[in-house]
């Protein structure tokens, strides 16, 4: 049996400490929304959200976005934490909306080892778009960043497990309104 979550985030040990305030996530959102403004004005962007992790990132950029965006998902699968470096991806969930001819960006959450990225490119770079340009919210200090083509990021962070802001740890603590440090081994329920 495990145990009931801590009642609150406030009070959970495994929350080891806020690496990136509501407060920072919203300022650099708004200027990263800017920054897109201005680069697409005159076109109406695709943002392609991609699932879980992006979604709250997502509905805070797209707001921030003060041109007619269209928003699509898309959802991929790697094989488990073990085979991850295998670079073994699926497509979960496909897109609805015909990318020819659109201007795509990426949403990501965070770019880590950049396997998902590679892949999506892969899969997205192939169905005839005008543009495909990259947004994540969160890089590792490591990440090619280049190499993958990111060009717009919100931050950089270390190697810490981070949660919250739509990242999880066994699907919890996505609903955390800033970004944590999360510590495994203080964990009273995972
Ligand atoms: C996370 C994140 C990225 C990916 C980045 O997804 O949302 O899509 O990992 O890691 P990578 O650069 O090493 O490929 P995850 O598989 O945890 O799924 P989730 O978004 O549903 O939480």
């Amino acid at each position: 049996m495990t145990e009931p979550a801590p009642a609150s985030f406030a009070t959970d040990p495994a929350i080891e400490r806020v690496l990136l305030t509501e407060e920072q996530l919203r300022r650099r959102i708004e200027e990263l929304g800017a920054q897109l403004t201005e680069d697409y004005v005159g076109r109406a962007p695709l943002l392609v959200c991609v699932l879980r992790g992006a979604y709250v990132f997502l509905t805070d950029l797209a707001r921030s976005i003060d041109l007619p965006v269209e928003i699509d998902f898309i959802a991929v699968s790697s094989y488990g934490a073990t085979t991850r470096t295998s670079g073994v991806v699926r497509l979960v969930k496909d897109l609805e909306v015909d990318l020819t001819d659109r201007d795509v960006i990426l949403v990501e959450d965070i770019v880590d080892t950049g396997l998902t990225l590679r892949y999506l490119r892969r899969s997205l770079e192939a169905r005839g778009s005008a543009s495909l340009e990259v947004c994540a919210l969160l890089a590792r200090e490591s990440a090619d960043l280049e190499g993958l083509g990111v060009r717009y990021v919100g931050f950089t962070i270390p190697n810490d497990f981070v949660v919250g802001y739509g990242l999880d740890a066994g699907e919890r603590y996505r609903n955390l309104r800033y970004l944590a440090v999360y510590d495994p081994d203080a964990d009273e329920v995972g």
